[in-house]
C-alpha cells in the first residue's frame, strides 16, 4: 500500500482539512478509512452506475472534460485511455492527489491527465473551458450552501451546450431523511444526500437543463459489489487490512451494517444536465 500520511486525509464537512494529527482509524471520515483499507473506488453505485454516467456523458474524443474529487484518478485515466479525452481532475486532498500523480506516471498518461489541487466551488479554470465536468460521490459531502456553489461554479467553466454529469447519493423518498444523523455516525463525515427531485433543482437553479436521471441500489459495501468493484484480489486486500489494523473490523462492521439496514432507503443517482 502507498506510504501517505493517511492520517492527515481528512476532509470535514465543509471540505476543509479537518483533525489531521491524532485522527484515528475510529473518526477519520468513511470513504478515507475505506481507502486506507485499500478501497479503490469510494462511490455509491460503485462501477456500475459510473458506466451509466459515462453513457450519459456521451464523450467524443478530444474533448474536455473536468473531474471534480478525482482522488487517485482512477475514473480520469479510464476517461483519457478509453474515451480519449484530456482531462482536468481537480481534488481538495493534496494527499490524495499525490497517489493519483504516482498512478498517472505509472501509466504514463501525463499528457492527457492533468491534475490540481482545488475545491469544487472555486475551479482554477475560465468561463466555458470545459465540454463535460463530472463528479461522483463528493456533493454529497458538502453542506447545502456549497452544493450550490459547486453545481454553479461546474455550470460556469462548462461552454455552452456542455454537460454536468454527476454520480452521487439520494434518499429513496422524501420521507427517508430521518436517517440522515445515523448516516453521519456510521460513516463519521457530515454527509447529506438529497432526495431525486432536490438533485435536479440543484442542477435547474445552476441554469442547466435537459435533465436526465438514472437510479439504482447502494453497492458501495455490499458483498456482490465489492466484488464487482475491487474483484476478488481487491476484496482478499481489503479483507486483509481490516482484519490486521487495530479497530478496523469493527468500523468496517458499523458502516456495512448501517448501509445494509437501510439499503431500502438510499439509492444512487446518476444525473446529466446541459448548458
Ligand atoms: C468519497 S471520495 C470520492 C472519490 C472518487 N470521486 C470516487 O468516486 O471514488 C471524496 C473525494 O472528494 C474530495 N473532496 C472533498 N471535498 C472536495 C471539494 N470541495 N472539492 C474537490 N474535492 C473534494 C476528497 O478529497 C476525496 O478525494
Amino acid at each position: 500500500m502507498a506510504s501517505v500520511h493517511w492520517m492527515t486525509m481528512v476532509i470535514a464537512n465543509d471540505d476543509e482539512s479537518a483533525a489531521g494529527e491524532g485522527a484515528s482509524i475510529e473518526s477519520v471520515p468513511g470513504h478515507v478509512f475505506l481507502a486506507k483499507m485499500g478501497k479503490k473506488l469510494l462511490r455509491p453505485g460503485g462501477r456500475r452506475a459510473t458506466e451509466e454516467l459515462f453513457t450519459l456523458a456521451d464523450l467524443k474524443p478530444g474533448e474536455r472534460v473536468c473531474e471534480i474529487a478525482t482522488n487517485r484518478a482512477v475514473t480520469a485515466m479510464e476517461l483519457a485511455g478509453r474515451f480519449g479525452v484530456e482531462v482536468d481532475g481537480v481534488d481538495a486532498s493534496e494527499d490524495f492527489l499525490s497517489l493519483a500523480r504516482r498512478n498517472v506516471a505509472a501509466r504514463g498518461l501525463q499528457d492527457r491527465v492533468r491534475l490540481h489541487v482545488g475545491k469544487g466551488h472555486e475551479l482554477p479554470f475560465d468561463d466555458g473551458s470545459f465540454d463535460v465536468v463530472t463528479a461522483e460521490a463528493v456533493i454529497t459531502m458538502l453542506p447545502l450552501k456549497r452544493k450550490a456553489e459547486t453545481v454553479t461554479e461546474a455550470a460556469r467553466v462548462l461552454r455552452p451546450g456542455g454537460r454536468l454529469v454527476i454520480h452521487e447519493l439520494a434518499w429513496a423518498d422524501d420521507t427517508e431523511t430521518e436517517i440522515q444523523k445515523e448516516l453521519v455516525a456510521a460513516i463519521r463525515h457530515g454527509a447529506n444526500p438529497l432526495t431525486m427531485e432536490q438533485w435536479k433543482a440543484l442542477a435547474t437553479e445552476a441554469g442547466l437543463g435537459d435533465v436526465t436521471v438514472r437510479t439504482g441500489m447502494m453497492s458501495l459495501m455490499s458483498p456482490r459489489g465489492l466484488i464487482r468493484d475491487e474483484g476478488i484480489g481487491g476484496v482478499c486486500r481489503i479483507g486483509f487490512n481490516v482484519l490486521r489494523t487495530r479497530g478496523a473490523f469493527s468500523r468496517f462492521k458499523t458502516m456495512a451494517r448501517f448501509f445494509r439496514r437501510h439499503h431500502q432507503r438510499l439509492r444512487y443517482i446518476v444525473m446529466c444536465a446541459v448548458k
